[in-house]
């Protein structure tokens, strides 16, 4: 397993949108482990998008078990293929990314959706989700659709914050 190296903006392999997965092969399954390695790197970020790290197949991990808010949530989940096929609900709530490391923003997600993907072997997989745990599945999809959530503040002026310090404990990231 390796730690792979994190795309930051102003990068524009960023905006790029990812490719479906066809094969469930041993090379992806390694892939995905890579990416989980180096979304525990440091403070461990509640998700991470291939895309992320120049892979640009559609394929997210997210798992908001660990945070600061105590909802429910399904835990470590590894989407492959993901696509949201309901949505309910907005709320504006503050967001961070690896990729976006000085600044945080206030966005709006729907509260609740419910989604499909695939797991590492190519079975299905259906959930529905709200609240924390919903916002960041939505924010890691737009990931493999090529954008980022400084692209959806509604305002760069009033919605955007730089951070201070980017430390141990800090902000969670996704
Ligand atoms: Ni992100």
């Amino acid at each position: 397993m390796a730690v792979l190296e994190i795309l930051k903006i102003p990068d524009d392999r960023l905006k790029q949108i990812s490719q479906p997965v066809e094969q469930f092969d041993d090379a992806l399954r390694a892939f995905i482990d890579d990416l989980e390695e180096t979304r525990r790197d440091g403070p461990a970020a509640v998700g991470i998008a291939a895309p992320q790290v120049g892979h640009f197949q559609r394929i997210v991990i997210v798992d908001v078990s660990n945070t600061r808010k105590p909802v429910p949530n399904h835990g470590h989940m590894i989407l492959v293929n993901p696509e949201i096929t309901h949505w309910e609900g907005f709320e504006m709530g503050r967001e961070g990314c690896l990729s976006v490391p000085d600044y945080t923003g206030n966005v709006i997600r729907a509260t609740h959706i419910k989604i499909r993907a695939q797991d590492p072997w190519g079975n299905p997989l259906e959930y529905e989700m709200e609240g924390y745990e919903a916002r960041a599945v939505q924010h890691e999809l737009d990931h493999i659709d090529g954008m980022l959530f400084i692209d959806r503040v509604v305002s760069r002026r009033t919605d955007l914050f730089q951070r201070k310090v980017y430390q141990k404990g800090g902000k969670a990231k996704k």
